[in-house]
């Protein structure tokens, strides 16, 4: 598992798990959480707009074994419905200034049973990452990427109030579409408070 630079606690290591909303349970993954999260994956629905996608089974236990430990699980009523990218990352920062910048904002991803959609889960799921990113990890920025025609996942984002920043023009390869549009969106620590507040 990577070192978390500085004093930083890693997520998996705060004393606050599991996150209860009012539906949904939020935990880290754990290596036994594969076999759950595969009937997710292995769905073409899910794969089409992720950054990878297992070819097989066995593909599947190398790429969770490499991964796991940036991830959340949620479940609903005790059965595992989606689960939550929280990954750490440096700021950009110029070399002078780049102590300062360690381990400052997260990336963010998410991915969910297509049998638990649009009923407001993934929101409900990504709100409590949020308050976990700011009010516990005292991050100062979060981001997160899509291709721009996942609209799925970019409407969850303005939902949960992140804004866009970025419009690429066919900068993102995808397996089977060629060369296409991508989104980044981003949220700042006092955004998410003014938010919370008002
Ligand atoms: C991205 C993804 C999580 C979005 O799922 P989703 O079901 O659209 O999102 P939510 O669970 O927040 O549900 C929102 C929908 O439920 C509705 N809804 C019902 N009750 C709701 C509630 N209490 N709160 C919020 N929305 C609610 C909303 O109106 C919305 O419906 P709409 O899309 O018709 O407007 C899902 O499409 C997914 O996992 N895709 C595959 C993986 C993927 O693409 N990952 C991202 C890669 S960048």
């Amino acid at each position: 598992m990577p070192e978390q630079p500085q004093n930083r606690p890693r997520p998996r290591d705060l004393d606050i798990w599991p996150l209860t909303t009012e539906r949904l349970a939020i935990r880290p993954a754990e290596p036994g959480d594969a076999d759950a999260l595969w009937e997710i994956y292995r769905l073409p629905e899910v794969g089409q707009w992720l950054g990878w996608w297992p070819a097989d089974r066995a593909d599947w236990e190398g790429l969770y074994a490499e991964k796991w430990h940036d991830y959340l699980i949620v479940e609903r009523d005790g059965a595992v419905i989606g689960d939550l990218m929280l990954r750490i990352v440096d700021g950009w920062a110029q070399r002078e200034a780049a102590d300062r910048a360690v381990s400052v904002q997260a990336e963010l991803g998410w991915a969910f049973a297509p049998s638990a959609a649009g009923q407001g889960f993934a929101t409900e799921a990504v709100e409590a990452l949020l308050r976990l990113c700011f009010e516990e990890l005292g991050l100062r920025r979060v981001e997160a990427g899509a291709f721009a025609a996942n609209e799925p996942s970019w409407r969850l984002m303005e939902r949960v109030g992140m804004r866009r920043e970025g419009y690429a023009v066919r900068d993102s390869l995808h397996r089977e579409l060629g060369w296409v549009d991508g989104v980044l969106y981003a949220l700042l620590a006092e955004e998410w408070r003014e938010r919370a507040e008002g």
